[in-house]
């Protein structure tokens, strides 16, 4: 076994310093920034794809899909401009950001129901769950905020990944699979950090926005009385618990603490009917995203 000391969140940036994801990507860096800014339009969303091969591929890829943005009497569209205002700027958003994190996401060696794919797909399901859910719990389809939040709240994972398969990880996800634990509790034990330890620093060492570092920070350890997002942070659980019972990509954790997440629905004031309805509709969006072979790689298909 490891030992329980031998990682650190210092080491682990250490270790990042000689690797790509060192630095934010310049995608998702513009979106978090265009994200604040309330006159941002398709022109601006446009000029930031550019920068993004295949943020923009999939892009178009998208809106020329008929298991995404296209109806069939549409014709195919053919610039980022008419991808985005047929998919409509907030879902333009979404695909332009869940493209970024692929890069980011991607790393070789798969543990059991673990695989960067996976993640990926886990952490795609959670924003689009996070997004149905705010819409129903608060009335209001806001921003970018919980989408994003769902997107980000497992970068830890993906981070341990690149940087600590060896050294960790891999035994970590192992045991929680064979212990039907929770991926922190088998971190904390094996390699003496967790996914919210290092998601939190390399989130301040990219600036994320205040509420992103909170909820990747506290995903699994709400407080309510100290956490000042403790919404988005029940939000995130109950998209989670979802996710879960859709088999919805890799999740960090088994059925017991799933069940203690759907307490989280009453504290929502969501019926069961809602979840019912934001199940339906989850899965209706990822088929659009399996539709276009975005998680042809990995082994797990939507439920
Ligand atoms: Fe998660
Ligand atoms: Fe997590």
């Amino acid at each position: 076994m490891s030992n329980p000391t031998m990682n650190t969140v210092d080491q682990v940036l250490d270790a990042l310093n000689h690797q790509d994801i060192a630095t934010i990507p310049l995608v998702l860096y513009e979106i978090l920034l265009m994200s604040r800014n309330p006159k941002a339009d398709a022109n601006d969303l446009a000029t930031v794809c550019k920068k993004d091969i295949s943020g923009s591929a999939r892009l178009l890829r998208a809106a020329n899909s008929i298991y995404y943005g296209r109806r069939l009497d549409q014709p195919k569209v053919n610039t980022l401009k008419e991808a985005i205002v047929r998919l409509g700027f907030k879902r333009a958003q979404e695909i332009v950001l869940s493209a970024t994190l692929s890069p980011l996401m991607m790393a070789q060696g798969s543990v059991m129901d673990y695989s960067s794919t996976a993640l990926w797909k886990h952490s795609i399901a959670v924003g689009i769950g996070n997004r149905l859910l705010y819409a129903r719990a608060f009335g209001v389809d806001m921003s970018l905020d919980p989408y994003l939040v769902g997107l980000l709240h497992d970068i830890g994972i993906a981070i341990e990944h690149q940087a600590l398969f060896s050294k960790g990880f891999s035994e970590a996800v192992q045991k929680r699979y064979e212990n039907e634990t929770e991926l922190l509790t088998e971190e904390k034990l094996i390699m003496g950090v967790t996914h919210e330890d290092i998601g939190v620093a390399v989130a301040q060492r990219w600036s994320f926005p205040d509420y992103l570092i909170e909820v990747i920070g506290h995903h699994h350890s709400l407080d309510p009385n100290r956490h000042q997002n403790h919404h988005l942070i029940h939000i995130n659980r109950v998209s989670e618990w979802i996710s879960y019972f859709l088999s919805l990509g890799y999740c960090d954790f088994a059925r017991p603490y799933a069940e203690l997440l759907s307490e989280s629905r009453q504290v929502l004031g969501l019926t069961q009917e809602d979840v019912r309805e934001v199940s339906l509709h989850l899965k209706a969006e990822m088929q659009g995203f399996v539709g276009m072979n975005w998680f042809s790689s990995t082994q797990q298909q939507v439920a």
